[in-house]
């Protein structure tokens, strides 16, 4: 069995405020995209690594890259994204070649995820769920609500069982045949948040694995404070 990663680094990161792209905005002096990468390759599981880049932003991801060395059993390609997550993950997917049979897709926004969390996906996924989604249980309860314009009180809807509910991480893992058919039959305009919820749509199943606090992904700015503080824990 082949594994290969695909990291979607192509956002700008919108809501963590103005600056460089979101994924070339550093951590502890590095850039978050560098954790990423080697956060799967310290999978031994993994391969290939496709780096989905800013549009017009390959050349220079490929340079950076390319000064921060990969153990040598990880060959790495660079390819430029699309306009939304689900356009650049399907631009990683076209890169892989038919030798792979089990892909992760990971947010390069999420640059912290322990190998740990990385390799239960994996194995699960060679266990022979064509799907795996790493997750944690909720500490806040969830409302749902009818949307208002901004700024007007929203009225509750209903309140959705918190123990059933999970809040959902990457890397998430496939068995490529399978994303790559949940991909290719999604409808335009019917996006989905993650690549899971494409493969549901197929009705294909899938399973949740324990996540990890550390996974969390970096949204907004308290998420680049709450980052730093677990690196210097890391390298305390
Ligand atoms: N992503 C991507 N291509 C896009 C949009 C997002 O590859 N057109 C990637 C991001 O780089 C990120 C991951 O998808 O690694 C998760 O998306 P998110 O956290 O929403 O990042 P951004 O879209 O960059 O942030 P924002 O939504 O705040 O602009
Ligand atoms: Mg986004």
């Amino acid at each position: 069995v082949r594994t290969a990663a695909v990291i979607p680094a192509a956002g700008r990161g919108v809501r963590l405020g103005p600056g460089t792209p979101k994924a070339l905005r550093t951590l502890g002096g590095t850039p978050m995209l560098v954790h990423a990468v080697r956060a799967m390759a310290a999978s031994r599981a993994v391969s290939l690594i496709v780096v989905v880049a800013p549009p017009d932003g390959a050349a220079e991801v490929s340079r950076l890259l390319h000064e921060h060395p990969l153990p040598e059993r990880t060959e790495l390609e660079v390819v430029p994204g699309g306009e939304t997550r689900q356009e650049s993950v399907q631009l990683g997917l076209a890169a892989l070649p038919d030798t792979i049979d089990v892909v992760l897709v990971h947010d390069a926004a999420r640059p912290l995820v322990p190998v740990d969390t990385v390799d239960a996906v994996v194995a699960a996924v060679r266990a022979g769920a064509p799907a795996v989604v790493p997750a944690l249980p909720l500490a806040d309860t969830v409302k749902q609500v009818d949307p208002q314009p901004q700024g007007s009180p929203e009225p509750v809807v209903g309140t959705p069982e918190r123990a059933l509910l999970r809040a959902v991480q990457t890397p998430q893992g496939f068995d490529l045949a399978t994303l790559r058919k949940a991909h290719d039959t999604v409808v335009e305009g019917e996006g989905a948040t993650d690549d899971a919820g494409l493969v549901e749509r197929l009705g294909s199943p899938v399973v949740v694995v324990p996540g990890h606090e550390e996974a969390f992904k970096v949204t907004r700015p308290l998420d680049l404070v709450l980052a730093e503080a677990v690196l210097a824990r890391r390298r305390a």
